[in-house]
């Protein structure tokens, strides 16, 4: 292969087949720089060659595609910057398999090409190192969950893609049944259903790397269809769980990328990590914690903190270290207008410096409470404080906000720091205040803490759940949770969901209906495996690790999907199409 030539292999006759990234005639010598999925091989025509080969040669352009024979000879002036910058092939024999146009994008891995042309010729942007590289790790990601499971004694098994509708927090992919005029099948949001049923089937340990589809808006991090590592198990704990999951990953970060991980990974209740890092999905490669400051507001002259207060809310705030020098008026300005879509009115702060606090509501504080507030704040000469006063959601989410942007801007997010973390404890229930219902935090068919089983309905807003998230770099990479596996407390959760009976029976029947013949206690996990493997490369999308992905408007620009389909097929499929064809 082109990336493997070395300078032990001069004097070897060497076949190389690829594609021409790069020509310069310079006379009597014609260099090519040929490229296949290992790397890039100089290869060198002289006018020693019969004329027809020299002037063949001499037609070829970029991506043409080649296959040489020739001899690896050491190069006179080396090329540092290519790992096989020592060596060129003289070729004596050659053939062009097939010419190419001009490509409409370079294949190069810093063309700051638009995304969109990127993803119209993704067969060109895949030709690119990095994206080889991208595919490569992300098979090797795949291997090494196969391996690992397998040893484990779990087996792989495939479910079911076509599947009865059954929401179970996005909205559903849907597919018309031609046999069954009226009647849709969904794509699966996740194999969660059918892998509960396979521990009622005694499979026991169960694994796949599974596609999923969820018609949601979408993120850098989310796409319509993804991919799952997904595993269940029976007879087990969340501590069963989450300690093969530490020995899977360390096997893995130390398999794929020679990144050597401590375990355990720490543990995080819910309420801790909203607490401490106002998210659920804490990055933990840096401080600038949240801090709450409510208990020390006692006859504060500030209207919003005191209003914040008596209207249930808490002030909180995050000390940026060494932060008040980056940040001038004008940009703290800029950083509250970007809060305001987290529901903050405004972006109180302080600076301390040798002379005291420079802030807007300094004046509002006498100086015990302004010392006491430094102390909670453990601030110093040169600190930024940047408070925020309201609902503890908005709190939360502002301040967790603000922490990662500005570690973000003071270049503080390392992609190598691999920061693994577990968030355990989560509630069972979100109460949603436009339905005025409560809906599952994870899903349905997570068990209760076992001190709450008897309060879901009584209590529901304080029943916690035996879920939790696995979480690397303020991403949530994975998530599971033991299930219930008892008939009764399944129904009763449906119950406090505010399904009836009947509407249970008619989404999971099945399911409540396997339980009836012996289930096994059981949970289990899934990881996001595109997230995975965008942060284990360092990648800020996961468009980036995905061969062939939609773009932003759920689009493939490639194969221009989603596409119409003929008047026939959809009377074949009994469907009648209202909405305006453009
Ligand atoms: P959950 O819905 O949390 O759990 O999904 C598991 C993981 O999948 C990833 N993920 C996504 N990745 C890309 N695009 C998306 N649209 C997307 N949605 C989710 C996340 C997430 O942590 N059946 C349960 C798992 C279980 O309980 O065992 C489930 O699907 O990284
Ligand atoms: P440059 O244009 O300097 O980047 O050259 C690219 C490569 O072409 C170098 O790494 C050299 O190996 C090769 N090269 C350029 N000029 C000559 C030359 N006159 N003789 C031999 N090799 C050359």
């Amino acid at each position: 292969m082109c990336g493997t030539l070395r300078l032990s292999d001069a004097g070897r006759e060497v076949v190389l087949n690829g594609w021409v990234s790069k020509k310069r005639n310079l006379g009597g010598l014609i260099f090519c720089d040929l490229r296949d999925r290992s790397g890039i091989a100089q290869i060198v025509f002289s006018d020693q060659v019969p004329e027809e080969i020299f002037e063949a040669a001499d037609s070829l352009k970029s991506e043409y595609v080649i296959g040489v024979r020739g001899t690896v000879v050491e190069r006179e002036s080396k090329n540092r910057d290519l790992d096989t910058g020592d060596i060129e092939v003289a070729v004596s024999e050659f053939k062009i398999y097939s010419t190419a146009d001009t490509p409409p994008i370079y294949v190069r891995d810093d063309d700051n090409v638009d995304e969109n042309l990127r993803l119209k010729y993704r067969y060109l942007d895949l030709r690119k190192p990095k994206m080889q590289r991208n595919l490569r790790v992300r098979h090797q990601v795949a291997i090494c969950a196969r391996n690992f499971f397998d040893r484990e004694g779990f087996i792989e098994v495939e479910t079911p893609s076509l599947i009865k509708p059954t929401p179970e927090g996005a909205r559903d992919y849907l597919i018309p049944s031609r046999v069954n005029p009226g009647h849709f099948y969904a794509l699966p949001q996740s194999p969660q259903m059918f892998k509960q049923i396979l521990m009622a089937a005694g499979v026991d340990r169960y694994y796949q790397i599974a596609r999923c589809y969820r018609d949601e808006d979408l993120r850098a991090d989310r796409q319509p269809e993804f991919t799952q590592i997904d595993m269940e198990m029976s007879f087990v704990e969340p501590d069963d769980i989450m300690e093969l999951h530490e020995r899977f990953l360390k096997e893995l970060f130390h398999d794929v990328l020679g990144v050597e991980l401590t375990i355990p990974f720490p543990r995080l209740p819910y309420d801790e990590a909203m607490s401490r890092y106002g998210s659920d999905k804490p990055d933990t490669r840096f401080g600038f914690e949240l801090k709450d400051l409510s208990d020390l507001m006692d006859g504060c002259g500030f209207r919003v903190f005191a209003g914040a207060l008596e209207n249930g809310g808490i002030v909180s705030a995050i000390n940026i270290t060494g932060g008040a020098e980056h940040f001038s008026r004008k940009e703290i300005d800029k950083l509250q207008e970007a809060v305001k879509s987290y529901g903050a009115k405004g972006l109180p702060w302080m600076k301390v410096t040798a002379d005291g606090v420079t802030s807007p509501i300094a004046k509002f504080f006498d100086e015990d409470q302004l010392a006491a507030i430094l102390g909670r704040m453990e601030a110093s000469d040169g600190d930024l404080l940047l408070f925020s006063a309201d609902r503890r959601k908005v709190v939360y989410d502002t301040l967790g906000f603000l922490r990662r942007e500005i570690a973000g801007r003071l270049g503080m997010l390392d992609d190598s720091d691999f920061r693994f973390l577990w968030v355990t404890d989560f509630p069972l229930f979100e109460y949603n205040e436009e339905d005025g219902r409560y809906y599952a935090m994870h899903h349905p068919f997570t068990h209760p803490a076992d001190d709450d089983v008897d309060s879901i309905l009584s209590d529901p807003g304080s029943a916690r759940a035996k879920a939790y998230d696995i979480v690397l770099n303020g991403v949530e990479v994975g998530g599971g949770s033991i299930r219930i596996h008892e008939r009764d407390l399944q129904k009763k959760m449906f119950e406090a969901l505010g399904l009836s009976q009947e509407e249970a029976d008619e989404k999971f029947g099945f399911l409540l209906e396997a339980f009836r013949y012996g289930a096994p206690p059981h949970g289990g996990m899934a990881y996001g495996l595109d997230r995975l493997v965008m942060l284990m490369l360092g990648e800020s999308s996961i468009r980036e690790v995905i061969a062939f992905p939609k773009n932003q408007n759920a689009q493939c620009l490639m194969s221009e999907a989603p596409g119409e389909i003929s008047e026939e097929q959809l009377k074949e499929l009994s469907i009648r199409v209202t909405a305006e064809q453009e």
